[in-house]
């Protein structure tokens, strides 16, 4: 089976090509681009092609692949909002998913924004290396004995109850399924709730139709003054400019997103030389209290290590024609 592997980086060659070795059946070739309707057509000769967060794996995509003759689409990553789904079912193209291949990455990471917000390590870091020893502008708060709200509690999210846990937090929850795992220490509330209580506030849904925006102007006045808000999940639960409106508003003690609206084209790109048209993310990151990231959530060793052996299981099972609980089409 051949594969084409879209929009790969140093990384994913080397985290992939020691698991290939299981698989002397499969030749994968490695490309730079992205996949998306203008590239697509560079699959022909391949069963699959191999796309990420910051492909487009739209209805114009889909159509391309199969008129090349692609079978199965396989996703190297858990969210799969940038896949048109019912397209695919309509095509006969079979979609993976690698699902929670390592929850505690991003779990960690969306600590450590909270974290990075709340006590200006980003600022502080910056002060001491040009000799500035004052403490202006850094004042934090204790999460000890502070309420801690998780917005969506599968994989991600429950690993984020038990580090807020971790931290003497009390931990409140929202989700439209609650994990009975977390029963012992998490109380489950409404949403209203939840943002009228929590100190810090962490995003862990998927984005769909129902999670949209969720984080609005009106959501955002419900909120306690002083919040901090974090986003590892997807930049388009938050309306950016309403987010903006909030930060003038005095809402946050911090924000910390390693997702955001604008991400794609951004994401995994050196665009340090580039004079940036109307960002918002530009005038985000015009505040002192807003940390952002590159939706790097799953760039750790062993996060990468299990995206590559659960890819490459994908793989074998589209072979052998098995569908597995990864299918979402
Ligand atoms: P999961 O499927 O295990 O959990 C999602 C949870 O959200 C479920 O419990 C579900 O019931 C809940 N949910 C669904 N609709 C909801 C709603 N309207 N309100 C509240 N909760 C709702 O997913 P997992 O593995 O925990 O991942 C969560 C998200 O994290 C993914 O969808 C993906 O977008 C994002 N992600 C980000 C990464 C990064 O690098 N920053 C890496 C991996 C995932």
């Amino acid at each position: 089976m051949k594969i084409l592997f879209y929009a790969a980086k140093v990384y994913d060659q080397k985290s992939f090509e020691p698991e290939l070795k299981k698989y002397p059946e499969v030749e994968i070739d490695f490309i730079e681009h992205e996949l998306e309707p203008r590239t697509a057509a560079l699959a022909e000769g391949y069963e699959a092609v191999c796309a990420f967060v910051s492909s487009d794996v739209g209805a114009e995509t889909l159509q391309i692949l199969k008129d090349k003759g692609v079978k199965c689409v396989l996703m190297r990553c858990a969210g799969y909002n940038n896949v048109d789904t019912e397209k695919a079912k309509e095509l006969g193209i079979t979609v993976k998913i690698v699902p929670g291949y390592s929850p505690e990455a991003v779990a960690e990471l969306a600590m450590g924004l909270a974290m990075a917000v709340n006590r200006r390590l980003y600022k502080a870091y910056n002060k001491v290396r040009e000799n500035d020893y004052s403490l202006k502008g850094l004042r934090g708060v204790n999460f000890y004995q502070k309420t801690a709200g998780i917005v969506g509690t599968g994989k991600i999210g429950a690993a984020m109850c038990r580090i807020c846990r971790g931290f003497g937090m009390r931990v409140i929850a929202y989700d439209v399924y609650p994990n009975e795992s977390l029963k012992d220490f998490v109380e489950y509330v409404d949403l209203d709730t939840l943002l009228a209580q929590s100190d810090l506030i962490s995003l862990h849904c998927p984005l769909m139709d129902s999670t949209y925006h969720m984080i609005n102007i009106e959501t955002i006045r419900k909120m306690k003054d002083g919040v901090i808000l974090v986003n590892t999940s997807r930049g388009a639960l938050v309306d950016t400019d309403e987010l903006i409106e909030g930060i003038r508003l005095n809402k946050f003690l911090g924000v910390g997103l390693d997702v955001y609206e604008e991400e794609t084209g951004n994401v995994y790109e050196d665009r340090s030389d580039e004079i940036m048209m109307h960002s918002v993310t530009a005038r985000l990151l015009s505040f002192p209290n807003v940390m952002i990231t590159s939706h790097q959530g799953f760039y750790t060793v062993e996060a990468l290590q299990a995206i590559a052996e659960t890819t490459l299981q994908n793989m074998a099972d589209a072979m052998a024609g098995e569908r597995t609980r990864n299918d979402v089409a």
